[in-house]
């Protein structure tokens, strides 16, 4: 009995090792190699020029790759990304999100009358019409959480936030686990979507 169990813990051990080896490491010099394709969009350094396009600038390394393997299956709707995301391999994704992810973010600023409102939204919530504290999973400093896959926030250009909480919001976007920014844009309105975007451009 006693050698059975000690035969299944090292197959458990075995197994285990086998996947720590394939996993797969990002190279951030061959990531900046690779990047020339989406610099026009991004920028040189992840920090895109145009605010329809997302700064990728120190975003987590786990969160990016997820991304890319959604545009690529299609779990992620958006005709630029779904072909710019077809030719990467999971190598290439790697490595370019380990160059946008060393990166520094460059930021933004709030725009003063929606600094009250987009404050409160991100640190409390409304508990009246059930949103949630936005700070509880992304973070008192913006930051997200990589462990959990919680994007950073914090500088993003707020008409791509207000963009992506209207795709969650009508079910444009839905790569979220478990629904969970969809269930939160729906109950919220177009003005604490507007505040709360503008205050996270303006967060650091
Ligand atoms: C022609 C412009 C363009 C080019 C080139 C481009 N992108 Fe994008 N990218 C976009 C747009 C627009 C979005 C937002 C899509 C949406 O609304 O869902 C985006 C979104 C992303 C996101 C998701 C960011 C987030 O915060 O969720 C990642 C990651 C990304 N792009 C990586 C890349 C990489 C890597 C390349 C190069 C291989 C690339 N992009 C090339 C326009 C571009
Ligand atoms: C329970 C945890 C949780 C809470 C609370 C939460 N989020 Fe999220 N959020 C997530 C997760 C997880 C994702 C990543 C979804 C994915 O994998 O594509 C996300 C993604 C996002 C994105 C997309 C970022 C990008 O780069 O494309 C935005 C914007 C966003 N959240 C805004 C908010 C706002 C605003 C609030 C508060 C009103 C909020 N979130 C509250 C978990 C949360």
């Amino acid at each position: 009995m006693m050698k059975k169990i000690s035969l299944i813990t090292a197959a458990v051990l075995l197994l285990n090792i086998n996947l720590t080896s394939a996993e797969i490491i990002g190279d951030a010099k061959k990531g900046k190699t690779l990047s020339a394709t989406c610099a026009a969009c991004h920028g040189i350094d992840g920090n895109s020029p145009n605010a329809q396009w997302p700064k990728l600038a120190g975003q987590h390394l786990n969160y990016i790759v997820k991304q890319l393997q959604d545009f690529k299956s299609g779990a992620r709707e958006n005709a630029i990304m779904n072909g710019m995301a077809a030719t990467l391999s999971e190598q290439d994704m790697y490595d370019l999100a380990s160059y946008y992810s060393s990166e520094a973010i460059k930021g933004g600023t709030t725009k003063a009358d929606l600094v009250e409102l987009g404050e409160k939204i991100y640190r409390a919530g409304d508990k009246e019409i059930g949103v949630p504290a936005c700070m509880a999973c992304h973070g008192p400093a913006g930051k997200g959480n990589p462990s959990a896959m919680y994007p950073a926030l914090a500088g993003q250009h707020s008409a791509y936030i207000a963009n992506q909480m209207l795709l969650f919001q009508t079910d444009k976007r839905a790569n979220d686990k478990n629904t969970v920014m969809r269930t939160i844009a729906k109950l919220m309105t177009q003005e604490q979507i507007e505040a709360v975007s503008s205050y996270l451009q303006g967060l650091r």
